[in-house]
């Protein structure tokens, strides 16, 4: 084991093994304190890597930095597959985002108008160009749009050749909980415990639960779609995230709840949304219905940077609907910042303090 390490980070999900092998891939001894790694949300996640059909009104910041994390998404991708020797579901087929209702799709074109505003890559397309592009998506489809540089990865396996890279790279993986962090003794300690964060640290990280099902094509051949498929169904809302191996993540519900139990309201809703849109698969196995807790925060941003009265403790945390898209971005300025003592200006929107300061006008 190690003498005192330079970073402990607590968390090792994506975000927590990524800024870990990219410490010690800097000479930097790394500890990282996870009893269950990959246990937390990224087991949920369908690893959808959009800036664009997952940008919202009135978060203009927060897709800036969407847009930078995905645009390090190829580099860190090629690092990874060659510091570990892992693949890990990486594609770049690029999202369709449709509208199967006259309703759904004014929905969705008021969305892309906003996106096109801000010079987002989004480009409407007719029902037949939709379908042209994919064939398996039901006639009944108004039409859609497609985000090019919307991608996708199998966040299991990017947590499985994360482990391996960082390991690879000399960092040690101490499998204990971490209760206080004054039970941690670094140079510098990294939160990255997702919803876990709140009890650490008092910083305002709230779950936000999410459901979520997996499908098997029959025979265990591929789906019969290949894009990443963002849909508005009946005024529902629903991804699918089709996989080499056959699988299909149908997802995903957002709840202001912090329990894990999934209900036959919310598989019945994914479920019948999906078909909607792709008739098939109502011929695929059910294999999976899980429900994980995505760290949400008051402004739907993550909390990056030291931590207002706690010399040496850095937050890495509150990545919400965005944890896999921002891992590289997050593990690069997180690194840089431990590393150069120097603060990214593209983290300075996201530090912890924008909420302790606002404590602090609140009460006095
Ligand atoms: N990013 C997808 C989700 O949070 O459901």
């Amino acid at each position: 084991m190690l003498t005192r390490p330079d970073v402990a980070i607590v968390g090792a999900g994506p975000v927590g093994l990524a800024i870990a092998w990219r410490c010690a891939s800097r000479g930097l001894r790394v500890a990282v304190h996870d009893p269950a790694p990959g246990s937390g949300a990224s087991q949920v996640a369908a690893g959808m890597l959009a800036p664009v059909a997952e940008a919202y009104f009135g978060e203009p910041e927060l897709i800036g930095l969407l847009a930078e994390s995905a645009a390090r998404w190829p580099g860190f991708a090629a690092e990874l597959s060659e510091a570990s020797d892992q693949e890990f579901g990486y594609r770049t087929e690029g999202t369709l985002v449709v509208g199967l209702t006259g309703d759904d799709l004014a929905e969705a074109r008021r969305l892309w108008s906003y996106q096109e505003g801000l010079g987002l890559p989004i480009t409407p397309l007719r029902p037949s160009q939709l379908r042209e592009r994919e064939p398996a998506l039901a006639t009944r489809v108004r039409g859609g749009a497609v985000a090019p540089g919307d991608h996708q990865v199998d966040p299991r396996r990017l947590v499985a050749a994360l482990r391996v890279a960082a390991g690879r790279a000399g960092a040690t993986l101490v499998p204990g909980a971490v209760s206080r962090l004054s039970d941690v003794d670094a140079g510098v300690t990294v939160v990255a415990a997702g919803c876990g964060a709140a009890a650490l640290t008092g910083l305002p990280v709230r779950p936000v639960k999410g459901q979520v099902l997996r499908l098997r094509a029959p025979g265990r051949g591929a789906p019969g779609f290949r894009h990443v498929l963002r849909g508005y169904a009946d005024g529902e809302s629903v991804y699918l995230v089709p996989r080499d191996s056959g699988e299909v993540v149908v997802g995903a519900t957002v709840e202001e709840r912090a329990d894990t139990e999934v209900t036959a309201g919310a598989v019945l809703r994914l479920l019948r949304a999906a078909v909607d849109l792709v008739p098939e698969l109502a011929e695929y196995d059910l294999v999976e219905a899980a429900a994980g807790l995505r760290p949400g925060t008051p402004d739907n941003a993550p909390i990056l940077g030291p931590l207002p009265g706690r010399p040496g403790v850095l937050a890495a945390t509150g990545h919400h609907r965005h944890g896999i898209v921002l891992t590289p971005v997050t593990a690069d300025l997180v690194t840089d910042l431990i590393v150069t003592g120097q603060s990214a200006p593209l983290l300075a929107p996201f530090t912890p303090d924008r909420f302790t300061a606002e404590e602090e006008r609140t009460w006095n």
